[in-house]
């Protein structure tokens, strides 16, 4: 059994457990020698995915600004914030005019970020929202497909989802994206990430010893079919489909290197979307 499916064989919490319990040794060194600032989690609490935490927030940052139209003074939306990978580099992008909203349905990332991000940046705010995924939060019923994003009409000039969808099954995509357009300011901008399923993609995942997409749904494949929403892979006709339904204008895809693509030739792993909102 590989490393991925035995860690999908844990609750969400005994995951975060067995995590802390692991780091714990660095953690505590790290600490003690000053060498992590205040406002960076400890390895332990690091529950959204692997490699150089900081180092994968400023690149997420360039796609940003390169990809996204990202300016200083724009107020931004980072949907499924996690433990504030993009929230901290973006405290020295942004400038006094900027601003910056955040969600999450895991706790304990939310209330890190409130704790040690909003004290020193008020215009940074974070919010809990308990929903349920599978792979992450398994304690409320509550689903994305039903939730009104707690924010004003045409507040926002950019909205981003960093490895969110790919964490997310076909209704509430739909949802979210409409909740999107609706919070966007027009000709405002939204970037996303997907596992976007295409004939390019089956061929190359075929012949490459990475993710493997193999179990069909429909309109979607999966990974895992008992942890779902560990990474969901959309078909790209119905992918389109659903950002014309909820009018957000495909502005660019670039095709990520997950299922085999030059690396060099990639701006990510995942497949990265930006939408404008024209009307
Ligand atoms: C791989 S992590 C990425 C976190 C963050 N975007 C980043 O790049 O550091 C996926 C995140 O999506 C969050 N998530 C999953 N479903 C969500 C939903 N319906 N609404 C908001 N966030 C969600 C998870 O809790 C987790 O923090």
């Amino acid at each position: 059994m590989n490393k991925r499916k035995l860690y999908y064989m844990l609750s969400p919490s005994l995951r975060r457990v067995v995590r802390r319990i692991y780091y714990l040794p660095i953690d505590i060194f790290e600490s003690v020698t000053g060498k992590r600032d205040a406002i960076t989690p400890p390895r332990g609490k690091i529950f959204i995915g692997s490699g150089d935490f900081l180092m994968q927030g400023e690149r997420l940052l360039d796609i940003l600004t390169q990809h996204g139209g990202l300016m200083p003074s724009h107020r931004v939306l980072d949907v499924g914030s996690g433990i504030g990978r993009v929230a901290i580099p973006l405290t020295k992008y942004l400038d006094a005019k900027g601003s910056y909203e955040g969600f999450d349905i895991v706790k304990a990332g939310v209330e890190w970020c409130q704790r040690r991000i909003t004290p020193l940046h008020p215009n940074f705010q974070f919010r809990h929202i308990a929903l349920k995924n599978d792979l992450y939060n398994l304690s409320t019923t509550a689903e994305a497909r039903n939730f009104a994003f707690p924010y004003s009409d045409g507040e926002f000039d950019l909205v981003f989802l960093f490895s969110v969808f790919t964490h997310m099954l076909p209704e509430d995509v739909d949802n979210y994206l409409n909740q999107i357009e609706r919070v966007l300011k027009k000709g405002g901008t939204c970037l996303a990430t997907f596992f976007i399923h295409n004939e390019e993609s089956q061929r190359l995942m075929a012949g490459n010893k990475g993710l493997q997409f193999n179990h069909d749904r429909g309109h979607y494949l999966l990974l895992d079919p008992r942890v779902k929403e560990a990474n969901v892979a959309f078909k790209e006709p119905y992918l389109l489909q659903l950002f014309e339904k909820n009018q957000l204008a495909v502005e660019r895809i670039h095709y990520g290197f997950w299922p085999g693509r030059d690396k060099n030739s990639c701006i990510d792993f995942q497949d990265t979307v930006v939408l404008k909102k024209q009307k």
